[in-house]
This record gives structure tokens, sequence and C-alpha cells, in this order.
């Protein structure tokens, strides 16, 4: 366990992390294609200190974006780009598909990612599993068993590519008339069932050697590789016991694969929309994901086993209602959900908990979300958070203005990078080429 929590940022739509954010007073509506505020709103995370921005990536349009841009992205490698020039320190993780790309373009970019932003460059190696994105690529969605079998074989082929000059294989020596050292450049040669490459790939080590490699997303397959190769997971966990019994499957897939568990950190999931008390906080939500809650009370109502009514948004729960109410056992939300319906709020006001969104939310001052924080990582339930600030124009100043010194103050987050790239921000052990261990 490290002694102070890390902290990631979800990033990269231009807006934040609900689905009105665009909608939201101040916003600039043309954020999507704004390199300008992606570049403002990585800096802001940097002055956070964040260890990391975390770029998910869905390349094919959602049936929702006629009302909702969370899942647009220019392009990470384009986007990261911009953002490694306009920042010194903060790491920058982009998904990259091991299903729909060649290894050697996707280990040709990543490094020059890890080249152009010194050493700060991560990459959340991820099958495909949307058959919209598939059809991009005119092909259709490779058997499970097949996707992870060309995962394993992808990711050892990059590493092995990045890995192809010696460390001290670039000379660049003037004098001499020497520029690179060609006896300690070696081929590649790797062939698998469904990949192969003979290399090597013409790009020296970057200042932290190469990427570090993430994972998001579980069964046994994903566990498998995150064990082997990842030093940092993207997790989608709801509960405190959940997140728990992730981290120590983790971290023995991590001991199966004969490394330290505690080269991998499991980050969970946290959305926040912060303001000064929790009514303000949910007048704020309202005002921005309200419109999304009518459809929505049907599905509350199955979460704690009630029919609920549209009619009863503006009211809480009878006590008959409560009474009969049960949390439902097929969505780790709905105790949550309960408990939060039990404290006599509105329907409205529920919702406006984000009882139904994809991780734990904080509606309310900063000091609640420092105190989630502080519980979980106390509970070894995670190493740190990938933060989803509801808006990043004036929903992330108070993340680093507030959130962020109360965990200092508590001793529970660095004062400031001790190191210079993302290996170093994660601790994560030097790694050059594949690792020797799973070879
Ligand atoms: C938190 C989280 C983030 C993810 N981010 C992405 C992403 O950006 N792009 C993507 O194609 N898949 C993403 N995934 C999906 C996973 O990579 C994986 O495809 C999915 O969990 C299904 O896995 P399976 O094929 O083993 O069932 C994410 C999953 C999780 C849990």
């Amino acid at each position: 366990m490290s002694k102070q929590l890390l902290l990631g940022m979800v990033f990269g739509n231009g807006y934040g992390a609900q689905p009105g954010a665009w909608r939201m007073p101040g916003v600039d509506p043309m954020g999507f294609t704004n390199f300008d505020n992606l570049v403002r709103y990585a800096k802001m995370a940097e002055r956070g200190k964040f260890q990391f921005l975390f770029m998910p990536d869905f390349p094919a349009l959602k049936p929702d974006t006629g009302t909702d841009a969370r899942q647009l992205n220019i392009e990470p490698m384009m986007t990261l780009a911009a953002v490694a020039r306009g920042t010194d320190r903060i790491g920058m993780v982009a998904t990259g598909s091991t299903t729909f790309s060649e290894p050697f373009n996707l280990a040709r970019q990543f490094k020059a990612l890890d080249l152009m932003s010194h050493g700060r460059a991560g990459w959340n190696a991820v099958p495909t599993s949307d058959p919209a994105i598939a059809a991009n690529y005119g092909r259709a969605l490779p058997p499970r068993a097949e996707k992870y079998e060309r995962l394993h074989e992808f990711i050892q082929i990059v590493q092995g590519l990045w890995g192809s000059w010696g460390r001290d294989a670039w000379l660049h020596d003037q004098e001499s008339g020497l520029f690179a050292d060609m006896t300690k450049i070696r081929p590649v040669n790797l062939r698998g069932r469904h990949l192969s490459t003979s290399g090597p790939l013409p790009l020296p080590p970057s200042e932290q050697g190469q990427p570090v490699i993430f994972q998001a997303g579980g069964g046994d397959q994903g566990l498998e590789v995150a064990g082997r190769y990842a030093s940092g997971v993207i997790g989608a966990v709801f509960s405190m016991a959940d997140a728990k019994a992730q981290r120590a499957a983790l971290r023995t897939a991590a001991e199966r694969a004969g490394r330290d568990p505690d080269e991998i950190k499991f980050f969970a999931g946290l959305m926040t929309t912060i303001a000064p008390d929790r009514r303000a906080a949910l007048d704020r939500r309202i005002a921005m994901s309200g419109h999304s809650f009518e459809p929505r009370i049907g599905y509350l109502g199955q979460m704690i086993g009630l029919a609920l009514d549209p009619a009863q948004l503006d009211e809480p729960l009878t006590a008959a209602q409560l009474a009969a109410a049960r949390p439902s056992p097929q969505d780790p939300r709905s105790a949550h959900a309960l408990k939060v319906a039990s404290e006599g709020w509105s329907l409205r006001d529920v919702l406006a908990h984000g009882v139904i969104d994809y991780h734990p939310m904080i509606v309310g001052p900063a000091a609640e979300a420092a105190d989630h924080m502080q519980t979980w990582f106390e509970a070894e339930a995670c190493d740190g958070f990938w933060l989803c600030p509801d808006v990043y124009e004036d929903g992330l100043p108070p993340l680093v203005d507030d959130v962020v010194p109360i965990l200092q103050e508590r001793g529970l987050f660095h004062l400031d990078y001790a190191g210079a790239t993302l290996r170093d921000h994660l601790e994560a052990p030097p790694q050059y080429g594949r690792d020797p261990r799973l070879m």
C-alpha cells in the first residue's frame, strides 16, 4: 500500500462527465474541438498535482450524440500531443485498441508521445467490444477468446518494439559523427498466431524508457491481462466491498504472473458535483442533468422494488413505500439508492444524488469528496481514484482548489510531483522492452 493516494482524471471530451455539461452556463459549446480549452483543463489538473489524465476512446458515433457529448473526443493521440506540449509534469494515459489497430502503428505513436512528453505517456490497452466500432473498421468483432489471444500478442510485440533500441544506442555524437550504435539496435522478430513484427522500431528510449501500461475492464480475461502487464487499472466499482474484492483479485493475478502486487495500482472511479452545501450541489446537478430524470424514475423504482411514477418526482417516498422497498440484488447500486431515498429526499433529489451513475458520486461540499477518498483508501479498497468532474470549466477548480488541499492537509496526497515521469508518479518499477518475468 503506498502511503499516499494517487489521482487521475478522465479527460478528452472538452466538457465534463455529466451529459448536460456542454450546455452549462460559462461552458464553451464548441469545446469539443477547442484545443486551447483542453490544454487549459490539463494545466488545471496539473496545478492540482494529479498523477495522470485518462483518455477513454470509443471511436464510433453514439446514438445519444444528439444531446450528449460525453463520449466524444477528437482523437486521443493528437489531443495528448497538444497536452504534452502545454504541460510539464502530469502523466497522460490514452486508450488504444488491440483489436482494431496494428502493433507497429500503436508502438510508434505511443513512443512518440512518450518522447514528446519526456516520459509521461501511458497506454490503456483494451480489446474492443462495441460492434459499431468494429463496423467502422469494416470487420466483425472477433470471438472473445481470439480477441484476448491477440491482445496478449499485441502487448508483447509493442513492448518488444519499445525496447528494440539499447538504452545507450543513440549516440548523437557530433564529434565522432556516430549517430547511433547499430550493434545495440536489435530486431524484434516476434511471431504469434495473429500478429508478428520484425522490428526494430526506429525510436530511442524516452526518459521513462517506454510508456506505462494500463488496463480497464473486468472479467477473468481482463484480470489476467492486468496481472501480467498493467501498472495501473481503471476500475468500475460501486461499493467499497466491491473495490476491495477487485483490488485483491488484481493483486493475486499479479502474484500469479510472478510480479510484486504493489506494482499494480487500482483506481476507483469517483464522480463529483462540488458546491458549498448539499442543497446547492443537488440544484447544480438538477440544472445539469435534471432533463434526464423523468425517464429514469421507472428504473429507480426497479432498483428499490417499487413501481414508481414520474408524478411523484417532487415527493419523497411515503411511509408505506418505504416499508415495502427492498434493494434489488440485480444492481449493486440499489442499497445506496434506498439509503438516500429513506433520508426523505424527493425522488428528483434522490436521482440528483447520482444513485444511477456509473461510479460513486459526491454531490456536496469538498470535504465529503475528501472523506470518501480517505475512507476507501484507508480501507485498502483502492490505491487512488480517477475523478470524473461534472464540468471541467467550473467543476474541476473545486477539486483542485478545495478537495486536494484537504487531502494534502490530512497527509493523504503529495504536495508536489517528486519525479518527472508517469512511471515515477505511479512508483512503477523500471521496465524496458518486454517483462523478462513473463517470457
Ligand atoms: C472503467 C472502464 C473503462 C473502459 N474504457 C474503454 C475505452 O475507453 N474504450 C474501449 O473500447 N473499451 C473500454 N472499456 C471496455 C473494456 O476494455 C472491455 O472491452 C470491456 O470491459 C469488455 O470486456 P470483455 O470483452 O472481457 O467482456 C472500459 C472498461 C471499463 C470498466
